[in-house]
């Protein structure tokens, strides 16, 4: 009997232990584009933003807009320096960094990816 539950408790071990390994596995890389390439941010940064909802409280009244049609706009120059990540507002402040909690952070290749495209230029 004791040797059951013993089994029991490593099975339950191994379950969750698995489960907490997808976990993190499932986390989507996505690949950043080779250094010569540039990253555009209407066909690569603007669906990111797009898979979450900002625009629940970026809708015009909160800058910056964060409505589709208005994003890049939005963003630069006011909260993006081209080519500075590290002196735009918006990679500063991003979910997941220096923002109020809203409930979802954003994954740390969506942040890179952010990061690099802005030091890229920040096209559009
Ligand atoms: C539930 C509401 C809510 C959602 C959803 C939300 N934000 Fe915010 N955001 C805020 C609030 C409130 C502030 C202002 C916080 C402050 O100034 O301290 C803010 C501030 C910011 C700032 C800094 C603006 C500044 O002037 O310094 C950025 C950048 C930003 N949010 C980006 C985003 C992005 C990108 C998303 C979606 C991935 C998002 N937010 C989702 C409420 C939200």
């Amino acid at each position: 009997m004791k040797k059951k539950a013993l089994q029991f408790l490593a099975g339950c071990l191994l379950f969750f232990g698995t489960s907490c390994y997808y976990d993190t596995a499932i986390e989507e890389e996505i690949d950043i584009p080779p250094p010569d390439q540039g990253i555009s941010f209407e066909e690569s940064i603007l669906p990111i933003l797009n898979s979450y909802t900002c625009t629940q409280c970026h809708n015009g009244d909160r800058a910056p807009d964060l409505r589709p049609e208005n994003a890049y706009d939005a963003l630069v120059p006011d909260f993006v320096v081209a080519g500075d990540a590290d002196e735009s507002v918006f990679f500063q402040r991003l979910p997941g960094k220096d923002h109020p909690s809203v409930g979802f952070s954003m994954t740390n290749s969506e942040i890179d990816l952010i990061e690099e495209g802005i030091n890229r230029g920040a096209e559009e």
